[in-house]
């Protein structure tokens, strides 16, 4: 992820045990110092500003199949049910201009469009199909095994500070050998593909490019830079997802039930090359192009969403948007996981790594040696982080060489601690070192096998 701009996973996507358990998210405080005369006012001024521009952008961007009626009663019980956090988040002040401001349809019907990732393809199945039945020598299943593009990428300058890009560097390092490992494809994108799509709405048409112009994956893997393996024997469970588009790391009662804004976590998901993933993506990108379009959803995604703080659209806002919005349309074909940790909140694991370690071992993906620590506010690469600079860097280090230690194993060695860059040996050199390839050599170790 770009993680200057970065703020979706920023203050949001941290989902640990303990943001669930206490129903999600950080308080931001604002509540404090508001003023119950005010209180009344503000609230009927939202609920009218709330249900005018839900209803206005259903309409306007056809964000909505629903009819009038039903959408009507849905969204006035999401207003509803959504009152409170909004009071919660928003200073009181905001709301009394808010009417004074061009109303959302002048705001996107100016732009005279609505934003298109490119010529909608409709036959996608059908075309893929057919090139794959030409081309053999490039099949979307390898020994068995449906191919992955893993696709994770950076802003095309530097970092704020050099020691960012030392850590974006680390980051790849260990992305580079889960896949290497895993028999998995990578692409590191640092191109702008689109202009209008900037910060954390980049991977929308950087994965629709790369599933039409590689026929032969299966699965896109998407993978922010400030996420890292930190199981580098657990592999996906692919099987459980034969019937699924979308694999993404969330919680079904965050989402259905309290429509939480870190309900899911966009930073790291798969999305199957197939023409239901670019109509997905088709309904989830008129919400990004940046300026007065992305500044109005993100007031209908605030007034929508529990707890989502006041900010421009973001990606992961608009997706769960969509997918409550007209969810008879996608969720058959999401599947939201969280039997392990295709997204694991930092806090929270990297201090029990040593714990793991002496309990636990490799390959369980869950808390118990989870799969992927990522380091959600932390923006290692922006100016502005959500968390101390040095505790997350600090955590980072541990992460990685968390990770590394499972990787040199082969090769006999260990870091010194889990801060420590420098490596020591962890066994001799022997006359015959085919037998650590056979004890040590991840790539021949299969699902049955793993420990
Ligand atoms: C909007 O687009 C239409 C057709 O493409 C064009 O005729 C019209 O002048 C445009 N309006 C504005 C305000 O740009
Ligand atoms: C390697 O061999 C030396 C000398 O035999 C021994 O002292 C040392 O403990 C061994 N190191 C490991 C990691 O086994």
């Amino acid at each position: 992820m770009f993680h200057d701009e970065l703020r979706s996973s920023a203050s949001g996507g941290g989902v640990s045990t303990t943001a669930v358990s206490n129903g999600g998210g950080r308080s931001r405080g604002f509540l404090r110092g508001w003023q119950i005369p005010n209180t009344f006012f503000n609230i009927k001024i939202m609920i009218l500003c709330g249900f005018v521009t839900i209803l206005v952008l259903l309409g306007t961007i056809s964000i909505g199949n629903l009819g009038s009626s039903s959408a009507e009663s849905v969204n006035q019980s999401l207003i509803k049910e959504t009152v409170p956090p909004i009071l919660a988040e928003i200073p009181s002040d905001s709301h009394s201009t808010e009417l004074a401001e061009p109303p959302i349809a002048e705001i996107i019907t100016s732009s005279n469009t609505t934003y298109t990732l490119g010529p909608r393809i409709t036959n996608w199945d059908s075309q893929r199909k057919v090139w794959l039945s030409k081309n053999p020598e490039f099949p979307s299943i390898v020994n068995g095994k449906a191919r992955i593009l893993l696709l994770t990428g950076s802003s095309p300058g530097p970092c704020e500070k050099p020691i960012g890009d030392y850590y974006l560097l680390k980051s790849v390092k260990n992305k580079i050998d889960y896949c290497r490992l895993h028999g998995i494809e990578i692409v590191y994108n640092m191109a702008h593909l689109d202009e209008e799509l900037s910060g954390y709405w980049t991977k929308l048409p950087m994965i629709r490019k790369l599933m039409l112009s590689h026929p032969e994956v299966e699965w896109i893997w998407w993978m922010d830079s400030d996420a890292m393996f930190t199981d580098i024997l657990f592999e996906i469970p692919l099987s459980r997802y034969e019937k699924h588009n979308l694999v993404i790391h969330g919680y079904p009662d965050l989402l259905f039930n309290q429509k939480s804004w870190i309900a899911l976590n966009t930073g790291i998901f798969l999305l199957r090359n197939c023409q239901w993933s670019l109509d997905l993506l088709d309904a989830w990108a008129p919400m990004g192009p940046k300026g007065p379009i992305r500044d109005e959803a993100g007031k209908i995604l605030t007034a929508y969403l529990k707890g989502r703080p006041a900010f421009e659209a973001d990606d992961q806002s608009a997706l769960i948007y969509l997918l409550l919005s007209q969810k008879d349309k996608w969720i058959d074909k999401v599947y939201v996981e969280n039997q392990y940790y295709l997204h694991g909140f930092w806090e929270g694991l990297v201090d029990r790594y040593e714990e793991m370690i002496e309990k636990y071992h490799p390959g369980l993906g869950d808390e118990r040696w989870p799969f992927v620590t990522h380091f959600v506010g932390c923006k290692p690469c922006g100016k502005y982080a959500d968390y101390a600079v040095d505790r997350c860097f600090k955590s980072m280090e541990r992460a990685f060489n968390f990770a590394d230690n499972q990787v040199l194993k082969l090769y006999g060695f260990s870091h010194r601690g889990l801060l420590s860059p420098n490596v020591k040996r962890i066994r001799n050199e022997t006359v015959s070192p085919l037998e650590a390839v056979d004890k040590f050599d991840i790539r021949r170790m299969h699902a049955e096998t793993k420990p």
